[in-house]
């Protein structure tokens, strides 16, 4: 396999807008083959008709992350259309925010389906793969809510620190199958996460706020593909980035 991004195989989970989709475009762009995980098809087939269109290679496979089942298919999927897997980037993710007293235990549950055990349904997924292999980068997305905790974001934050103790774990373990780990943690950045708050007074402040300094996606992009294109003998560990004017 040649070092750098292009012709890698990469899937990525939620790449059906913000951070997902400006990755596979980045990547696609680069020369990679992206194949797409997310649960709205429409979104993904759309994107990568567009990305085909253009000359690129992708491909699209729905998926829920919280069903194991599913991301073992879109792993195998990748691997079946062309015949190994270079990268998984466990990125779907979601933030309900409430404070803790509002009691919103279908969120809190969601966000740990999501945001905590679909990176490991993904990484359950690819490492017998990448073991066999003897290569491969996992790519876990925690955020500044891994590193710093908000009134109203605990829940959201303890499943992003989790994701940081998770890819040190796995740093350490996967060193023997030559397998790179890359935990990312992004700042704010303007994408459909928040729209996903329920209660419309936290939603409305939260845009408020973060509206002011966030950056675009695409600077997610550049990170991931900074970690990817270093040579195979470099293992980038930890990315954390924010804009310049974020306060926290
Ligand atoms: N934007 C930020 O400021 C920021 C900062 C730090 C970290 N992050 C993290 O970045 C990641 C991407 O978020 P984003 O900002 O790009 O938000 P977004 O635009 O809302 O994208 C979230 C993605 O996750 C997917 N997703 C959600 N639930 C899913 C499920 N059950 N199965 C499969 N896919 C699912 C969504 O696809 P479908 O709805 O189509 O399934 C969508 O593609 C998340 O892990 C988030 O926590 C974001």
């Amino acid at each position: 396999m040649s070092e750098g991004i292009k012709d890698k195989v990469v899937v990525i989970t939620g790449a059906s807008s913000g951070l997902g989709e400006a990755t596979a475009r980045r990547l696609a762009a680069a020369g990679a083959k992206v194949v797409l995980g997310a649960r709205r098809a429409d979104r993904i087939e759309a994107l990568a008709k567009e990305l085909s269109a253009a000359g690129h290679t992708a491909l699209a496979v729905t998926t829920d992350v919280t069903d194991r089942d599913q991301v073992k298919n879109l792993v195998n999927s990748a691997v079946a259309e062309f015949g190994r897997i270079d990268v998984m980037l466990n990125n779907a993710g979601l933030m309900p925010l409430a404070p803790l007293e509002r009691l919103k235990v279908d969120e809190w549950d969601q966000m740990i389906d999501v945001n905590l055990k679909g990176v490991l349904y993904g990484i359950a997924a690819v490492l017998p793969h990448m073991q066999a292999q003897k290569q491969g980068h996992i790519i876990n997305v925690s955020s500044v809510y891994g590193h710093v905790v908000d009134p109203g974001a605990a829940v959201y934050c303890a499943t992003k620190s989790a994701i940081r103790a998770l890819s040190e774990g796995l740093r350490k373990e996967v060193k023997p199958y030559n397998i790179r780990t890359t935990v990312i943690s992004p700042g704010a950045v303007s994408t459909e996460l928040t729209d996903h708050i329920s209660d419309a007074d936290i939603r409305n402040s939260v845009k408020d706020v973060v509206g002011k300094f966030s950056v675009g996606p695409d600077t997610f992009a550049r990170a991931v593909a900074f970690a990817i294109n270093e040579p195979d003998d470099v293992d980038i560990n930890e990315i954390l980035f924010r804009p310049i004017d974020q306060p926290v």
